[in-house]
């Protein structure tokens, strides 16, 4: 339950309000509960101190210097107020007409000024325990200087304290009623931001959710997004761009790669049919399987140039990277590519080096990515069939250059040939062999590689390829 954060949110909210609302409400009542009775029983002191100076003694006999004027308060059964005053045996030798039958409670044993809350004729009272002990008076009968010892007595004065026990609950309920209300109206609240909070997050989803395959289209709403969620639906907008463009370049891919399939399947096909329709003689026959060898032939390069393809663009691969002496690769290339070099009559320039230069690299992908260059500056070599190689240090960087004196290519043809399948010329570059997948394997290699690839071209005039690898 709590792996919701609307949930969490609310418990951890309710959480504090529940631990410091009712604290609040136990100390708040807790400091009017001692204010009330402080004031109570400063009151009942006083009273008892009061009445304690009109206690004397006279030939062994207590007396009570009582006036109306301080009795008035006492004397009404009506009143609220109470004294008694006993001897410490317990024996009452003295109390209030507003006491009535009652007496007022008596624990031997109590020593100095205590107070309790007591039941006094059905209601709750403050009581006070003042203690006179050893007294000596100057009793009016003695008034002239002769002093007495005088009896230990205890004192005990009460107050009825309904009406302020009853202001303290209603204090209580008070308290009680409002801080329950305060917690239902916050966690009420609470939930409320909570949900709305989280909305914008809903809606994400569900925009999310629309998207499909069919549906690459639909995009978070930013402008109708919260500032804080604002950084994360723009990612998932820019993540489904580079979906959308992935899915649509592995569509065109598929699309391409079974369009430039059918053709060579098509002449094999058609020729093993036709040829297959009445009996023929041994030279049509050969003409026939040469036709299908080399329509075979280039289904297999495609297959296997989409294959290695296919294995350089899962991100997962990493080659295997060792110091490679990078002049001694491209002369490999040049090697390889004997049969073409030949053929097309071109030379090839490797510019001297004073040393070796490095690169971490993997050597057989290398040495494809120098066959493909090398490959397309003789293919498209135009009449002067020169080719010059040079390679040098840059930086960080070993670059090589590879630069043909061919047809070269426009601008706009440039930024596309590292599309897969693009060839600026279909028909003229069928005819050489091209099948337009020897560019893309390039870059593949290069990235894989952590390097950068640079191709300046110009109509007529050839082509300047830079490769730029990192030096081991
Ligand atoms: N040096 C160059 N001069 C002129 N055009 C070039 C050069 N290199 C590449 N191109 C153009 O770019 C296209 C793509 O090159 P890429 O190497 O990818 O394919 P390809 O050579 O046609 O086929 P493949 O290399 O797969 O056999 C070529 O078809 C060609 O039109
Ligand atoms: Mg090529």
């Amino acid at each position: 339950m709590l792996s919701s954060i609307k949930t969490r949110i609310i418990v951890f909210y309710m959480a504090v309000l529940f631990a410091t609302l009712p604290a609040l409400g136990v100390l708040l009542y807790a400091a009017l509960d001692k204010i009330v009775y402080n004031a109570i029983d400063s009151g009942l002191l006083s009273k008892a101190k009061a009445l304690a100076t009109l206690i004397y003694e006279d030939k062994d006999e207590t007396e009570f210097n009582f006036s109306d004027d301080i009795m008035w308060e006492y004397n009404s059964p009506k009143a609220r107020t109470f004294f008694q005053i006993r001897r410490l045996d317990g024996s009452i030798i003295e109390k209030s007409e507003s006491l009535g039958n009652a007496e007022l409670l008596f624990q031997p044993g109590d020593e100095g000024t205590t107070f309790k809350t007591i039941s006094l004729k059905g209601s709750p009272a403050r009581l006070i325990n003042f203690y006179i002990h050893n007294k000596i008076e100057n009793s009016p009968a003695t008034a002239g200087g002769s002093k007495k010892q005088g009896m230990d007595l205890l004192l005990q004065c009460a107050q009825d304290i309904n009406l302020q026990t009853a202001m303290l609950r209603n204090y209580e309920i008070a308290l009680f009623l409002s801080i329950f209300i305060v917690m239902a109206v916050s966690a009420a609240g609470g939930f409320v931001i909570a949900r709305r909070a989280l909305e914008p997050v809903e809606e994400m989803s569900k925009t999310v959710d629309k998207i499909s395959e069919a549906n690459l289209s639909a995009r978070i709403d930013i402008e109708n997004t919260p500032k804080e969620l604002r950084v994360l639906a723009s990612s998932f907008n820019t993540t489904f761009d580079r979906l959308t463009e992935a899915f649509k370049r592995q569509k065109q891919f598929t699309a391409d790669a079974s369009h430039e399939l059918r053709t060579p399947l098509s002449v094999i096909l058609s020729q093993s049919e036709i040829t297959l329709r009445r009996e023929r003689s041994g030279p049509e026959y050969r003409k026939a399987l040469a036709a299908v060898m080399n329509a075979a032939q280039i289904m297999s390069a495609m297959v296997s140039k989409l294959l290695f393809l296919a294995r350089l663009s899962t991100e997962k691969i990493t080659l295997d990277k060792e110091p490679i002496v990078l002049d001694k690769i491209i002369a490999e290339a040049a090697g390889l590519l004997a049969p073409v070099i030949s053929q097309n009559n071109t030379r090839i320039n490797i510019a001297p080096l004073t040393d070796h230069l490095l690169v971490a690299g993997d050597k057989t992908a290398l040495l494809q990515l120098y066959i493909n260059i090398i490959d397309n500056a003789i293919k498209y070599g135009g009449t002067k069939r020169v080719v010059d190689i040079s390679v040098r240090r840059e930086g960080g960087f070993i670059v090589s250059e590879i630069k043909d004196h061919g047809i070269g290519m426009h601008s706009e043809e440039l930024s596309k040939i590292f599309d897969r399948f693009y060839r600026v010329d279909k028909s003229r570059s069928r005819g050489s062999g091209g099948i337009g997948l020897g560019m893309s394997i390039c870059q593949a290699i290069v990235r894989q590689h952590n390097g950068k690839i640079e191709i300046k071209s110009e109509i007529g005039t050839g082509t300047v390829v830079s490769i730029y690898l990192r030096g081991a």
